[in-house]
């Protein structure tokens, strides 16, 4: 038994004096004076700390984020937690607790550098405190709530609007004054998985792009995706000479006519059930991804183990899966299938790169994938050696388009890694260089190679990554050591105006399903996001018209990440012929409004909440340039909502997203 000051020994002692003493009809204030008696104190700091999330590194008991004396505007603290923006921790009080009081700021340790935070605390839904934008250096603010009642607590620290850089987060000298049973730290309580998007329908439903680009004269492979009930016949009209359709799987193979001209197909898909006809224009020119590429990448699952097996099934399974009827066409290999530095010889005396031996013949896996009517994508780095320290094609550019174009890639993802040790500086001359010479040399060859320029947004790549051959360009680090892909989403939807047809920015993959600890290139692993956030990041990245490119385990697509990834209605805004990119109509730390204007004069909304609540959201017609009444439908649940006018507001779940468009009722 301990006599420390709020210790139950005292109280004990306290409770029983007070009793005796006092006369009765002083009921109240003696119940009061006994409350106030029995009140005990809990840091904040005693709790399971480790609940507390943070978007850098992890809470500290005691310590600031990076393990100093916590210290706010020049006062040091010896108790309490620090952290990192974007944190959040869900404390149930039990109804037990009377009032939380702590000192908040951003910790000194960030010396001179732009940190800049919010803090906020609800209990049970009612925001009880908000310190608006604090910056580094200011003194702390004092919180001291009351929580009479309130069962559950959240405390939660927002990056300010301006990304998490220095956000380094302190509650210092955080504690609860309570009654009775303990505060504890809660696992942030956990959504169920719903499925919004109905299944589709037996009868025939034509998906994926309705524009296609393809140089003069070159080899065409489309496989109609097509959704509905096999079997299903399926047609063509005007198809040009040189192309012939596989009425059976919907294939459609050969070359295209050596004249540049835009050809308009009638594509028609028949079972059973009913048939859909859907226009299809093939524009034979220059410009290769008139749409976002659709497709898989093996990095975020496979990493250094993948294998020929692996790109085969998954060929399979994105015909098996239906991702295929939904559009997804390209089956990429990203690195690792060549030989490692260790490995010598890397090429033949030709100087043809070879591969390791877990690829024994590529032509033969690229014919694999083509016979499903899909496409096949290879990685390589333009450096003497890729990222994970395989073979690079330094000096042997031409060489290994070349072999590429022979072995029957279509598409390329080019990988800067260690050309930083050849390029001379980080000029823009420097910086476009590879990709320069890459972008020429494909243009030379007997294919259409799809280029993707991976150097992760070096130069303001999205200014001139299209100049020089790219087709798509990654304009951040790698989403998957990234904390969040709001994050990553979020300073690729700045570049919105550098996108169009055959030019896109690429924020990396989707990571959902069955994915690997990209830290440690780990086996994989059900994805850590809610299923509000899964919903928002595919619908940020269609509204931002970036590369679909899932990058998890194919053969193990469960129903639910299969619903995320195939929403026919929320691909076609991704896949719209006009190519906009969304762009930014509202940006707080709480809320994000994108809007993307579609070829058919309507609009597609997303309004995402990226905080810990539900809350009220709207999109007002003036913020998109619009008047009169529009027809709302929800993308996700492919439901109208109804008709509006002036505005539109709902309900967004927390970390979540409203996806819509808006249709002119004439
Ligand atoms: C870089 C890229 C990743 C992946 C790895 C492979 O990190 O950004 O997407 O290709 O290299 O080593």
């Amino acid at each position: 038994m301990s006599f420390k000051p709020g210790g139950y020994y005292v109280r004990g002692v306290v409770i029983l004096v007070v009793a005796v003493l006092l006369p009765a009809g002083c009921a109240d204030s003696q119940a009061a004076k006994v409350a106030a008696a029995q009140s005990e104190t809990v840091w904040l700091s005693s709790l399971e700390v480790a609940k507390m999330s943070s978007g850098w590194g992890k809470a500290v008991v005691g310590k600031s984020v990076q393990n100093q004396e916590l210290s706010i505007g020049g006062k040091k603290f010896t108790e309490g937690v620090g952290t990192h923006a974007n944190s959040v921790m869900y404390i149930d009080l039990k109804r037990a607790a009377k009032r939380f009081s702590a000192y908040v700021g951003v910790d000194d340790e960030v010396d001179g550098n732009i940190g800049s935070i919010t803090f906020k605390v609800f209990g049970d839904d009612r925001e009880l405190f908000d310190s608006g934008i604090m910056k580094a250096g200011e003194a702390a603010q004092k919180v001291d709530v009351d929580l009479s009642g309130v069962k559950t607590l959240i405390l939660l620290v927002n990056s300010a609007g301006d990304g998490i850089n220095y956000d380094h987060a302190d509650w210092a000298q955080a504690k609860f004054e309570v009654v009775g049973a303990q505060p504890k730290a809660m696992d942030r309580p956990k959504e169920k998985a719903v499925i919004l998007t109905p299944s589709p329908g037996p009868e025939p439903r034509i998906n994926g792009p309705k524009v296609f680009g393809v140089r003069p004269g070159r080899p065409f492979i489309y496989r109609i995706p097509a959704t509905g009930k096999r079997p299903m016949t399926f047609a063509v009209s005007n198809l040009p000479e040189g192309l012939k359709l596989d009425s059976q799987s919907g294939i459609i193979t050969g070359n295209v006519p050596g004249q540049s001209g835009e050809y308009v197909l009638s594509l028609k898909a028949s079972n059973g059930h009913g048939s859909a006809e859907r226009a299809f224009t093939i524009v034979v020119g220059d410009t290769l991804a008139l749409t976002p590429p659709m497709g898989w990448n093996s990095w975020y699952i496979h990493y250094n183990r993948v294998t020929d097996q692996n790109m085969r099934e998954a060929a399979d399974a994105m015909v098996e899966s239906g991702m295929a009827d939904f559009g997804y066409m390209y089956v990429n290999i990203d690195d690792c299938w060549m030989k490692k530095k260790q490995d010598e010889p890397y090429r033949d005396e030709n100087g043809a790169v070879l591969t390791n031996a877990k690829f024994p013949d590529m032509k033969a896996m690229t014919d694999y994938i083509h016979s499903k009517g899909l496409r096949a994508g290879i990685y390589i780095s333009p450096g003497p050696w890729t990222c994970a320290g395989y073979v690079g094609s330094y000096q042997h550019e031409k060489d290994d388009a070349w072999k590429f174009a022979e072995w029957g890639f279509d598409f390329l993802k080019y990988d800067w890694c260690s050309y930083g040790q050849i390029a001379k500086d980080r000029s823009l001359a420097e910086l476009q260089k590879p990709y320069q010479q890459m972008g020429d040399i494909l243009k030379t060859l007997d294919r259409d190679v799809v280029l993707n320029l991976c150097q992760y947004g070096m130069g303001e790549v999205w200014k001139w990554g299209g100049q020089v051959g790219g087709h798509c360009w990654r304009t951040t680090g790698d989403l998957g050591l990234s904390p969040s892909f709001m994050q990553i989403g979020l300073s690729n939807a700045r570049h919105y105006e550098y996108a169009q047809p055959g030019r896109w920015n690429d924020p990396d993959y989707i990571l959902i399903g069955w994915v690997g600890d990209a830290h440690q290139m780990g086996e994989g692993q059900l994805t850590t996001l809610s299923p509000n956030e899964q919903y928002a990041y595919m619908s940020m990245w269609s509204l931002m018209a970036a590369p679909l490119i899932y990058s998890g385990e194919m053969t193990k697509l469960d129903e639910f990440t299969l619903n995320v990834l195939c929403n026919a209605e929320v691909i076609e805004v991704d896949q719209d012929s006009l190519g906009q990119q969304g762009r930014i109509i509202t940006q707080t730390d709480e809320e994000l409004i994108l809007a993307k204007d579609m070829e058919d004069g309507s609009k597609a909304v997303g309004l995402f909440n990226n905080d810990e609540l539900d809350r009220k959201m709207s999109i007002k017609w003036s913020d998109l340039g619009i008047k009169g009444k529009y027809r709302v439908r929800d993308l996700w649940r492919q439901k109208d909502i109804g008709e509006f006018t002036d505005q539109y507001e709902g309900k967004v779940s927390r970390r979540g997203v409203i996806m819509i468009r808006l249709f002119p009722v004439r």
